[in-house]
């Protein structure tokens, strides 16, 4: 008595799962790739807009980018990269060129940061030919001003920080050709080798020319908010090669390859069917 009333609803179940897939096969088809769509997206914060691959970070996934120094994160609109476990402003990004304009996020405010380090290996960017990487020294707890030094150039490159025990000297120092002649090498030396340590800040080479033209602090600090260029690597027109085919250029995650995602779905250079 019962079978028939079962066979029915079974049935019934039965067509109404191959409608469903009738329906959704193409409905699947159509979809786009879910990494199509986040790579599409691109990265805003402040003043650094539209900003894609080799970038990921905030709105882009990992999976649209490459290796950790290329994520890009908002603090309170400054755009920031980390290297090796330091800050960098990012005040530029020229995908032509492959350049980033950073400054090390430490130094953006003033000169007395709470953790004095020298600026970190920047691999695997390169610096740019007019970045200047080790003719600007900022020292930190010398003795004071010293009649050993010549003048006013010192006086006008000192600068104190506060903590919150005592004050520390410090001092500008730019190295360039033709200073030091042999009359003053040596105690200039003597003099900033009693310092307690030093830092060394990669600067913009027209910027470091002003400073060179009269060292002041606000020269200084407005060379470190110039910034410096560093460049990434050449993809031998890769991504190039993606973008113009429609996809969206990035990375599979455990083997690091070159990957173009495409509307439905990713492959290796480009997307096919398109000129
Ligand atoms: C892309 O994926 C990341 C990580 O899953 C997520 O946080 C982000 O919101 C996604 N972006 C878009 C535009 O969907
Ligand atoms: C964000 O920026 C502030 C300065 O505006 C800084 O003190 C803070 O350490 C930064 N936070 C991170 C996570 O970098
Ligand atoms: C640079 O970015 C623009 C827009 O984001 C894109 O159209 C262009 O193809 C990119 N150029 C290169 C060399 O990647
Ligand atoms: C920075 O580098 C210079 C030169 O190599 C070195 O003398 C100095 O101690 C370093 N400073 C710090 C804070 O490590
Ligand atoms: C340098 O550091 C040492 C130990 O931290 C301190 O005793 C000394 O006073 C400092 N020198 C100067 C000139 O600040
Ligand atoms: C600096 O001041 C803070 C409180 O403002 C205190 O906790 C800390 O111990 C002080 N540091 C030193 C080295 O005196
Ligand atoms: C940097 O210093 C070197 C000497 O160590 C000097 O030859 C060079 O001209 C300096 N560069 C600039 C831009 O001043
Ligand atoms: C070293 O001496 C030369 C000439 O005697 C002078 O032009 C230069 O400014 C001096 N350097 C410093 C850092 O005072
Ligand atoms: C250097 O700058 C200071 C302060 O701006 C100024 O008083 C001085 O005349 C300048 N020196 C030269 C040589 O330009
Ligand atoms: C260095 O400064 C010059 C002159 O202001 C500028 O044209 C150049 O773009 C700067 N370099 C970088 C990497 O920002």
């Amino acid at each position: 008595m019962q079978q028939p009333h079962r066979i029915f609803p079974v049935l019934g179940l039965g067509f109404l799962n191959i409608f469903l897939n009738l329906i959704q096969a193409p409905m699947s088809f159509c979809a786009d790739d879910p990494r199509y769509l986040n790579c599409s997206s691109t990265i805003q914060c402040g003043d650094l807009q539209g900003i894609s691959y080799p970038f990921w970070g905030l709105n882009r996934a990992r999976y649209c980018g490459l290796s950790p120094e290329f994520q890009i994160t908002c603090n309170k609109s400054a755009p920031t990269i980390t290297i090796t476990n330091q800050n960098f402003r990012v005040l530029r990004i020229n995908n032509a060129s492959r350049v980033l304009t950073v400054a090390r996020s430490a130094y953006w405010y003033n000169l007395c940061p709470r953790y004095l380090h020298n600026t970190s290996q920047v691999a695997p960017f390169a610096y740019t030919s007019d970045t200047v990487t080790d003719n600007l020294t900022l020292y930190y707890g010398c003795p004071s001003i010293s009649s050993i030094i010549p003048g006013s150039m010192m006086e006008s490159s000192h600068f104190t920080c506060k903590t919150n025990q005592s004050s520390i000297v410090g001092y500008v120092l730019v190295k360039k050709a033709g200073d030091f002649t042999s009359a003053n090498l040596t105690s200039i030396r003597d003099y900033f080798g009693a310092c307690n340590t030093s830092v060394i800040i990669p600067v913009n080479l027209s910027a470091i020319q002003d400073i060179e033209a009269n060292v002041t602090l606000d020269a200084l600090k407005a060379a470190i908010k110039q910034g410096f260029g560093m460049q990434w690597p050449d993809d031998d027109g890769l991504c190039q090669k993606c973008l113009k085919s429609g996809g969206q250029c990035g990375q599979v995650q455990n083997s690091g390859e070159f990957t173009c995602y495409c509307r439905e779905r990713s492959h290796s250079s480009s997307c096919p069917g398109m000129p």
